[in-house]
């Protein structure tokens, strides 16, 4: 073919032999470098060619209504399908096969009812899932095994009954954060497997507007979740009710009305995720000391790790140390205390299965001796002092001046490391109360106040 000829000929060939079909724009579509927006278009059928370019891809609101196997396949780079607000009741095997590209699947305010198992296999790289407005009355089991990339997805506003959380576990959706079954037909839900799923999993679930069932079961749930201050709850208080069984129609919002929960066991954790509780010990050198690490998780399957000062971490696996034990509880217990054993400790205690940690820190001072010890010594210093000041006054004859007679008063501060602003007003009264407490040979055990929040509690029968 040479350039001399008539243009109007490539027309015509275009047309006949359009060779170039997979960077064609549909006539009802409208398409820029990667985006193809066939929205509002009428549509019943896919179009039979799209831009193999494409990475975004509009199909809302039109009558699509069946969608057949692979239809994405000539879009190796689809990234965001849109196909909210069409006339879809199912999906067909295989329909984003080769689409795994897929990041964002809208498929919102369609007429899916029932959500199968082999719907999003492959789609390992999608983010966003929005199924919401649909008639979705069941979420099969393994629909969302093959998600591991999945972080948000949408099922609100459907007719879901049951939903099977026992596919979400610790390691199968890593990136998962927003689970939305809000406004659907719930009346009860698997505790033990909603209680058993990935912390931020549970943090990002919304369930309100259901019809879900008053008792205690449910109610405990929520209440934990209320007392870690989740947006869920938070956001939606007005929302989440529930109904009293056998009572048609008397539905409460449980958050605002809880009378009807005040016989239920609500278990005792924490409201505070992190809570620093700090106390002061004074031990005598060689002495024992026990360090507890009660935090405001209280004691239920913790793990401790202890931060020592002079030895690093400390955990029930690498403990290799005759002076120190570490005690199922938490406590720490150093044998014989050295000055330098001195320093801050700090404790975490860990719980795994609800994703809380809890750190509790206590400054550990060592003196130097005990204090009876202390006195004698003091007892023999002053008793020197005063025999040097005798024999010098002896030796020299000379007046006694009143700097001379006020000397041996005891100092004030006798032992180097003590230091009267760090002790609680009970050790500061007066100087006698002072070095009474002093000879008594107890560790000295000081707290800030503990907060009360972290065991506030529903009142139990
Ligand atoms: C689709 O996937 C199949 C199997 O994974 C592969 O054999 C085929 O070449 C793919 N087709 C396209 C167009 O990528
Ligand atoms: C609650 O759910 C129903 C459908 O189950 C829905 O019609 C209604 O708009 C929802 N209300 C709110 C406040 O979301
Ligand atoms: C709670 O228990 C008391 C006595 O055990 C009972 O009288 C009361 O009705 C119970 N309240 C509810 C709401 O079940
Ligand atoms: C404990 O410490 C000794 C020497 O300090 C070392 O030989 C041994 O391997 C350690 N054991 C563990 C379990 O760390
Ligand atoms: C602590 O003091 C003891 C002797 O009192 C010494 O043997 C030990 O090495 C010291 N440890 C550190 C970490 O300084
Ligand atoms: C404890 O929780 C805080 C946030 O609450 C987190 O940053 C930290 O990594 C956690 N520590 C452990 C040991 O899990
Ligand atoms: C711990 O106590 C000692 C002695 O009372 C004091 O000097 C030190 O500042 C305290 N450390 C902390 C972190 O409170």
């Amino acid at each position: 073919m040479t350039s001399g000829l008539y243009p109007g000929f490539f027309l015509v060939l275009l047309c006949l032999f359009p060779y170039d079909s997979d960077q064609t724009c549909p006539s009802v579509c409208l398409c820029t470098s990667d985006t193809v927006s066939c929205s509002s278009s009428r549509l019943t059928k896919l179009p039979l060619s799209l831009p193999f370019t494409s990475v975004t891809l509009d199909l809302s609101h039109n009558y699509l209504s069946w969608l057949g196997r692979s239809s994405f396949d000539s879009l190796p780079r689809l990234e965001n399908l849109q196909m909210s607000h069409n006339q879809l009741s199912g999906l067909g095997h295989a329909v984003f096969y080769n689409a795994s590209s897929l990041r964002h699947l809208d498929l919102s305010s369609n007429k899916l009812r029932v959500v199968e198992q082999h719907y999003f296999q492959g789609l390992w790289r999608l983010e966003e899932l929005l199924l919401y407005n649909n008639k979705i009355v069941r979420v099969e089991g393994g629909t969302l095994n093959s998600l591991s990339s999945l972080k948000k997805a949408y099922f609100s506003l459907n007719q879901i009954t049951h939903f099977p959380f026992f596919s979400i576990q610790d390691n199968s959706h890593p990136f998962l954060t927003m689970l939305d079954l809000s406004s659907n037909h719930m009346t009860t839900l698997p505790w033990e497997d909603v209680k058993a799923l990935p912390g931020l999993v549970q943090r990002g679930l919304y369930l309100h507007n259901n019809s879900l069932v008053c008792d205690c079961s449910m109610y405990s749930v929520f209440w934990h979740w209320e007392k870690r201050g989740y947006d869920s709850l938070n956001d939606f208080r007005d929302e989440h009710t529930c109904t009293i069984h056998g009572k048609l129609r008397a539905s409460i919002r449980f958050l605002r009305h809880n009378r009807f929960f005040h016989n239920c066991t609500v278990g005792k954790i924490a409201s505070e995720p992190v809570t620093v509780l700090l106390a002061n010990v004074f031990v005598s050198e060689g002495e024992s000391v026990r360090l507890d690490c009660q935090t405001s998780l209280g004691s239920r399957n913790l793990s401790f790790t202890w931060f020592s000062p002079s030895k690093g971490y400390i955990t029930q696996a690498n403990i290799n140390d005759t002076l120190i034990s570490l005690f199922p509880d938490g406590t720490l217990e150093i044998h014989a205390a050295k000055v330098n054993d001195s320093g801050l400790y700090v404790c975490t205690a860990l719980d795994i299965k609800e994703a809380l940690n809890a750190t509790r820190e206590v400054n550990v001072t060592v003196v130097l001796s005990s204090g009876e010890s202390f006195n004698t010594g003091y007892t023999t210093l002053l008793g020197c002092a005063v025999t040097m000041v005798l024999i010098l006054m002896y030796l020299y004859l000379t007046p006694c001046r009143c700097s001379c007679c006020k000397q041996p008063k005891p100092p004030a501060i006798p032992v180097p490391t003590y230091d009267p602003g760090n002790f609680s007003p009970i050790f500061s009264t007066s100087h006698t109360d002072h070095c009474k407490i002093q000879t008594n040979k107890h560790v000295a055990f000081m707290e800030s106040p503990m907060s009360d929040e972290g065991t506030e509690r529903m009142p139990e029968s």
